[in-house]
């Protein structure tokens, strides 16, 4: 956690300090929606559930080596008679290791850049020039939630996965405590959006995520997360919705008027 922070400080204090920096590049599509769900953020079918199925595969600057699992972008097509302005907005499930264009799109978020009546011309050059933006995530009604992964095997090994990180955020550590106890045990980063420790212990259990916030990171602390009988394959509610936007750093802003 504190490497990442750090490199975080460092990375802003180069450039300004931005709320969404717009980046150029080039998209293409996965013809069909089902690679994505099992990419390398490890959503599986639940990818689904997020951004109504608008999902993107990023390069691994955008990737962050998991970190970026779960981010919101909006993204535009530049070619104004085949794409509107407005663009789309998806989400990030997938490590996109060709690094010709920073985001592969499913089918159905290609398609929904095309004006109406375009999807096919779009479709048919395959490949586009794009901008795209990070986007606050809203989850309006589902609030963060933790997976226990069938993985997990009591009392011995826990695994969880994020759901639903709202804001413009990133989970740089996760800790885990019995509930009322303030003794911390530390959770690493498995893979993409799934976390694990074989330190924890019995009850129910509560977890402190630090998050990207402004120009640092902030403690976000949901109180009582599992109930002492957490079962494996279930999601559970952590009553928290995270809304903070972290900065980035770039010259020039975004000037919000892209919208
Ligand atoms: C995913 O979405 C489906 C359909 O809306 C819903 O039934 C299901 O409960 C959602 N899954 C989770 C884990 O929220
Ligand atoms: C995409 O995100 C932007 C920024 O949060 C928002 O203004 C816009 O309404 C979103 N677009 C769609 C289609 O949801
Ligand atoms: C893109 O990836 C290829 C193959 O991994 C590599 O040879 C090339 O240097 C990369 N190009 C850039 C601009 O990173």
């Amino acid at each position: 956690m504190a490497h990442s922070l750090w490199l975080f400080f460092l990375l802003l204090s180069s450039a300004t300090a931005c709320d969404r920096c717009v980046q150029q590049s080039k998209a293409a599509y996965f013809s069909s929606d089902s690679p994505l769900p099992s990419g390398a953020c490890g959503y599986g079918s639940l990818a689904l559930n997020l951004s109504g199925g608008s999902l993107a595969a990023g390069v691994s600057s955008l990737y962050k080596l998991g970190a970026g699992c779960g981010a919101c972008f909006q993204i535009r097509c530049k070619d104004p008679k085949l794409c509107s302005s407005r663009g789309t907005n998806v989400t990030l499930t997938d490590l996109n290791y060709n690094n010709q264009t920073d985001i592969v799109l499913s089918n159905s978020a290609f398609t929904a850049m095309a004006n109406q009546g375009m999807a096919q011309d779009v479709l048919k050059l395959g490949i586009v020039d794009v901008e795209y933006k990070r986007v606050p995530c809203e989850y309006k009604n589902q609030n963060l939630a933790v997976r226990v992964e069938e993985s997990s095997q009591k009392p011995n090994y826990l695994v969880i996965k994020l759901l639903y990180q709202g804001g413009q955020t990133e989970v740089v550590s996760i800790d885990v405590a019995q509930v009322g106890s303030s003794n911390w045990n530390a959770m690493a980063r498995n893979s993409g959006a799934v976390w694990d420790t074989s330190r924890f212990p019995d009850g129910a259990l509560q977890f402190r995520f630090m998050v990207t916030s402004g120009h640092e990171g902030k403690w976000v602390w949901a109180k009582t997360a599992l109930p002492a009988d957490w079962k494996n394959g279930l999601v559970y509610d952590t009553g928290l919705q995270i809304t903070d936007i972290a900065q980035e750093a770039c010259t020039p802003c975004d000037d919000g008027n892209w919208t």
